[in-house]
């Protein structure tokens, strides 16, 4: 048997990469302020910033895109969409969204009150938001080895039922449901084990809270629970989604990952409980409960994709892409979060740039160098975007200094993986001659996506 796992698809419609030298990057990030947020997509070979709504749609959904009805109320679309998802998730109430915060948003603030409390392994970036911004506290009580990068263990993504138990006990009156986010992308893609999800849920109902999931990569997390949980190995993905909803109460979901998009999201809740309260704020802040901030087209195309998206050949290519990246950093010796999620690869830059303090700001210094190496670009998860200067001017600073490399879905072929892991590995042989940076003008807030640099 050859021993290369090709791209299950081949290449219908192409897009051109308007290449680029190494003397037009620095001009280019220059403009930038240092800053590759500011960088226009043209002037990107490989863009790795995020795998959120970036991926390829496939010939099926652009033909479904045809099909959408765009009815006001009650479209054609709106059912065939609803189907799908009920048989996935089975569970009865469904609405659209136009992407993931916007589910988060709409149900919190049906369901939720100020000084609430919400635990979950981790929250992401724009759940936490919605929260504190309701005034509602988002506790994350990942497993200890879910916060070691260089530690392997199967299910880094899984809640410590131990603290999330006493959470429950101590300040039950305060909780509405619990969480979990499949798979943990604030801690690496790191996925969550059936296991796990079976024993949060019924300790949820032993202290009678429903159990909410975000399932932005619940197939990605299904196909890690088929290969890496014992008893899972012969069962089909569609069967391990269905048993992983099974626990769990109501979800939020942003379609621009797992279901393929580039636009989407959606509420499902099992109970008629909340369903009022998520009607009205979504009719307010999305739109009518068939449509909810999509077009009946959108629509279309998710219906599509929930179930491309669970395609066992495409999986085990997905994850095979990142553990093969992995494999190359390894050989390269550049350190990374082990082992390597569904989504992304996320680079330990003190493993490069052992030397350069962190006032420096090193995960950024490697983002910038990788665009100017090889026009890569990734985002930064460390000092900028976790770090704070303070009123008297002083800095805090993160535990990680990460670089995440983050996958559009069917975008990306094993060539452009080679020539990443030269980019890198040819970064970590110039580590001496790479400069950090200070940051000259920072908004208030989410610093990382709008400030200016200069270089130390
Ligand atoms: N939950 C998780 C786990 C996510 O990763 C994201 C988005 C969201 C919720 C919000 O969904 O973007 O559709 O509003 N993550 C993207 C990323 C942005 O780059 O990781 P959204």
């Amino acid at each position: 048997m050859p021993k290369t796992l090709i791209e299950p698809f081949r290449i219908k419609s192409i897009e051109p990469i308007r290449m680029t030298t190494r003397a037009q990057r620095e001009q280019l990030l220059e403009a930038a302020y240092l800053n590759v947020f500011k960088l226009r997509a043209e002037d990107v070979l490989l863009d790795w910033l995020t795998d959120s709504g970036t991926g390829a749609m496939s010939s099926r959904q652009w033909g479904a895109i045809m099909e959408g009805d765009e009815s006001y109320a009650g479209a054609r679309s709106f059912y065939r969409l609803e189907k799908v998802i009920q048989d996935i998730t089975g569970m009865q109430h469904f609405v659209p969204t136009h992407q993931g915060r916007a589910a988060e948003k709409v149900l919190f603030t049906a369901v939720c009150k100020k000084g609430d409390l919400v635990p979950n392994n981790c929250h992401f970036d724009t759940t936490r938001a919605n929260l504190e911004y309701l005034g509602i506290e988002a506790v994350d009580l990942v497993i200890p080895e879910g916060l070691q990068p260089a530690l392997i263990y199967p299910f880094k993504g899984n809640i410590d039922l131990a603290r999330a138990e006493a959470i429950l006990e101590k300040e039950g009156a305060r909780i509405p449901f619990g969480m979990i986010t499949v798979t943990n992308n604030t801690g690496g893609g790191q996925p969550v084990s059936m296991a796990n999800i079976r024993a949060y849920s019924a300790l949820l109902k032993k202290y009678g809270k429903p159990f909410i999931m975000d399932v932005c990569r619940f197939s990605e997390n299904a196909m890690f629970i088929k290969m890496r949980e014992p008893g899972y190995e012969n069962t089909p993905i569609r069967d391990i989604v269905q048993e992983m909803f099974s626990y769990c109460d109501g979800a939020t979901m942003s379609a621009k990952k797992d279901a393929m998009v580039n636009i989407g999201g959606f509420i499902v809740l099992r109970s008629d409980e909340w369903m009022d309260g998520v009607r009205n704020g979504l009719i307010m802040m999305e739109g009518f409960p068939t449509y909810g901030g999509l077009a009946g087209r959108d629509l279309e195309a998710m219906a599509v994709g929930l179930e491309e998206g669970m395609d066992e050949d495409y999986l085990r290519y997905r994850l095979r892409t990142a553990e093969y990246l992995g494999e190359r950093l390894d050989a390269a010796g550049v350190g990374f979060v082990k082992p390597t999620g569904g989504h992304a690869v996320y680079i330990d830059a003190k493993t490069v740039l052992p030397d350069m303090p962190v006032a420096h700001y090193p995960a950024w210094a490697l983002c910038n160098a990788l665009y100017l190496e090889g026009g890569i670009r990734g985002v930064e998860i460390g000092s900028v975007m976790f770090g704070k200067r303070l009123a008297d001017g002083t800095e805090t600073y993160h535990s990680m200094e990460l670089v995440r490399l983050a996958f559009p879905r069917r975008m990306y072929t094993q060539s452009h993986f080679d020539y990443a892991a030269e980019v890198i590995a040819e970064v970590k042989q110039k580590a001496a001659s790479i400069r950090g940076v200070r940051i000259t003008k920072q908004p208030q807030f989410l610093r990382h996506f709008t400030c200016e640099c200069a270089w130390v």
